[in-house]
């Protein structure tokens, strides 16, 4: 099914060669359709060996100084799909951590690779390596938003219901980075985001103000409550992410204590549309922020989301790199 509106032109895939992808913000939603179109066609073709190979020749630099599963594989995978190669560049193995300058980090690596994923805690270090570099720049999640793994889970939405507008998506828990990067994503599809947090932990109310600016324009609506039960009401898609994110651990026992009412669980669910479906981006806890019999049920579309990730990251990678 193509993900356009006949209102909606498509940019050509030369409008993305050589940007940045920093946040969802930057883009349009004209720009949000094209990545996901093509992700719907990378997905269709599968991981054949006879895949074109727009990467061909070309590499990828991949700076992590956090964990990652899903981000970092599905990327490496990507890439390798793809025809190209990937160098992977964990905490301690570059001069960064020798005091050696984000710029000129930024200035050396842009005269051998072709692009760098990079997931780090401040987004400011993003934006300095973005910058002064002189390829493009992927944000593979900050302490402030996680943009590419909202993509993936519009895609993941408008498989399972066809479409985005009409649709409510109820986010229970942490106004973290997930959830940031999923309400610029609902808003730039004209999806309703609804999310319930406990007081101090909403989403940064500059970004939610940008978000529905953005969602207004497309006749979605963002709301910010309390109540788990009033954000999840109509919701077809329930959304949640962990309580205590990485650089967190030392609020650990504080964020338990806040964020105790707010699990998806059976009774929840009970509460949001009979067709709806969960959603977590992984890792997740349970016992925690989902219950077990949520994420491990048949409302449950964690799978589908991680899969998403590779074919989404290919769509990236083929325009942007
Ligand atoms: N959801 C996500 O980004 O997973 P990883 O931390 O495993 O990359
Ligand atoms: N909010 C989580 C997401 C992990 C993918 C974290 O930042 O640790």
């Amino acid at each position: 099914m193509s993900l356009y509106s006949k209102a909606t032109p498509a940019p050509g895939a030369a409008a993305f060669k050589g940007r940045h992808l920093l946040d969802l913000k930057d883009l349009t939603p004209a720009e949000v359709l094209q990545i996901l179109a093509a992700a719907a066609e990378w997905k269709d073709r599968g991981s054949d060996p006879g895949l074109p190979q727009p990467l061909r020749g070309k590499t990828l630099g991949m700076i992590f100084t956090k964990s990652s599963t899903r981000t970092r594989v599905s990327f490496q995978a990507a890439v390798n799909q793809l025809g190209g190669q990937a160098i992977f560049l964990g905490t301690g193995e570059l001069q960064l951590g020798r005091g050696e300058t984000i710029a000129d980090t930024a200035r050396v690596l842009s005269r051998y690779l072709d692009g760098i994923l990079i997931r780090t805690y401040d987004q400011r270090e993003v934006e300095e390596l973005a910058a002064h570099a002189t390829i493009p720049i992927i944000n593979g999640l900050t302490d402030q938003s996680h943009p590419t793994q909202a993509l993936a889970d519009l895609q993941t939405i408008h498989e399972r219901f066809g479409r985005w507008q009409g649709l409510r998506l109820a986010y229970v828990g942490d106004g973290n980075n997930v959830a940031v990067s999923l309400m610029e994503a609902a808003a730039k599809v004209g999806m309703d985001f609804a999310a319930a947090t406990p007081p101090g932990y909403e989403p940064d109310p500059a970004r939610v103000a940008s978000a529905r600016a953005d969602a207004a324009a497309l006749g979605g609506r963002v709301t910010v409550c309390r109540d788990p039960f009033e954000a999840v009401r109509e919701a077809s898609v329930v959304y949640t992410d962990v309580w205590v994110s990485m650089g967190q651990e030392a609020e650990r026992e504080a964020r338990l204590r806040a964020f105790a009412p707010y699990q998806v669980n059976e009774a929840l669910m009970a509460a949001a549309r009979p067709d709806a479906i969960f959603m977590h981006c992984l890792p997740a806890h349970r016992g925690e922020e989902v219950a077990a019999a949520v994420i491990d049920g048949p409302r449950s579309a964690v799978f589908d989301q991680a899969e998403n990730r590779l074919h989404v990251y290919k769509a990236i990678l083929s325009l942007f790199v």
